[in-house]
């Protein structure tokens, strides 16, 4: 499906990134370095594909957006307690540590946001207690495990996971720091998605370097964090604009969904082998930030997901349905002969599971 929804009269926009801060902070990580953007030809065309499988040695993007927010978040307490905002550099000192083994991170995660934050959690010295459901493969609690945090396998939907996750909250009183967002609960979400700027700025400056700037941009959206936060910088801050195209699985097109109604609305569908994506319910500050920006939305079946993995595999990059899914779209639309154009960027967004 298809929609470009542009209101005219709206409040303040939810979603303000400062992607300098963020920038500041992936610098100051002693093991950052931009992920490479590498240039494949498929189909006659230049594919750019910024490969997110090896972002912090995490395995997906979503390190940019949990270790990011545990820092904001720890911050925010450490001030709140002792009148003093923590510099970068004092993160690690023995004041911040105590404070910080104070404090236990909440989250539901189809994995890899779970992953973020509990190794934002362990590097600061915190605790971290990640909820995911049944479908979620086992490996993520095996790592989540090895990285000192609890992993409770919480229902059997990403859903559910949430719901739990918001009791678990309620009960323990620790910090949840959910990568969606809604009504009345927007800061940590926000946090996150600012985290993930630094992909955008890192996109940014390659393509000022190289002028080579990409024709269209496909962005796979789960709850659409990801595809808001890198919207926003382009819209922003990118000197040749793209056209951005959102891709969700046929099974969960809560953005596009919600883009046409003109507010949230849940998508409902059967479970998709895009795993990661299979949210049936957008960030309210992802719609927020979409519904304001010249953005096209696109579904994509599990059959074409797996066609890009297994095509992404020969062209020698491993991935999942989730991490494929904007190269499957684009795929699907040079098929079809339709708007794609010669040069899209698309983000391969994670690695390849066990
Ligand atoms: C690999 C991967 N790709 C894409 C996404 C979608 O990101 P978002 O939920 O921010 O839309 C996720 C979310 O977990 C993910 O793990």
């Amino acid at each position: 499906m298809s929609d470009t929804t542009q209101p005219t009269e709206l409040a303040e926009p939810l979603f303000v990134p400062d992607a300098d801060r963020a920038m500041e902070f992936a610098r100051f990580c002693p093991i950052y370095t931009p992920t490479e953007l590498l240039t494949l030809e498929d189909n006659g065309a230049t594919v750019f594909v910024k490969n997110e499988s090896t972002r912090f040695g995490l395995g997906s993007f979503k390190a940019l957006g949990g270790i990011y927010a545990v820092a904001q978040l720890l911050s925010d307490t450490v001030e709140a307690e002792t009148g003093v905002r923590p510099k970068l550099s004092d993160l690690h000192s023995s004041d911040v540590k105590t404070i910080a083994a104070t404090q236990t991170y909440v989250c539901a995660s189809a994995g890899n946001h779970g992953m973020a934050v509990a190794t934002g959690a362990k590097l600061f010295g915190a605790r971290a207690r990640i909820h995911v459901s049944s479908e979620v493969p086992s490996s993520f609690a095996t790592r989540l495990r090895e990285r000192g945090a609890e992993a409770c396998i919480s229902g059997s939907t990403y859903e559910e996971s949430l719901e739990i996750a918001n009791k678990d909250v309620l009960d323990s009183g620790a910090h949840l720091l959910a990568d969606g967002s809604w009504a009345g609960y927007t800061y940590p979400p926000s946090r996150v998605m600012e985290g993930y700027t630094v992909m955008a700025r890192e996109l940014k400056e390659s393509f000022l370097s190289s002028g080579l700037w990409p024709t269209d941009v496909y962005l796979q959206a789960g709850v659409g964090g990801l595809a808001a936060a890198i919207t926003y910088i382009i819209r922003d801050e990118w000197k040749v604009q793209p056209r951005i195209v959102i891709v969700e699985p046929t099974a969960a097109e809560c953005l596009a969904l919600s883009a046409k109604a003109g507010k949230l609305v849940e998508a409902s569908g059967p479970i998709s082998n895009m795993g990661r994506l299979d949210c049936k319910a957008a960030s309210l500050l992802s719609f927020d930030t979409l519904i304001r920006s010249d953005v096209e939305y696109r579904s994509i079946s599990d059959a074409d997901a797996q066609h890009a993995v297994d095509r992404l595999g020969e062209l020698g990059l491993g991935t999942t349905p989730s991490g494929g899914a904007g190269f499957g779209v684009w795929r699907e639309e040079k098929k079809l002969q339709k708007t794609a154009g010669e040069r899209p960027l698309v983000i391969v967004s994670e690695q390849a599971l066990d």
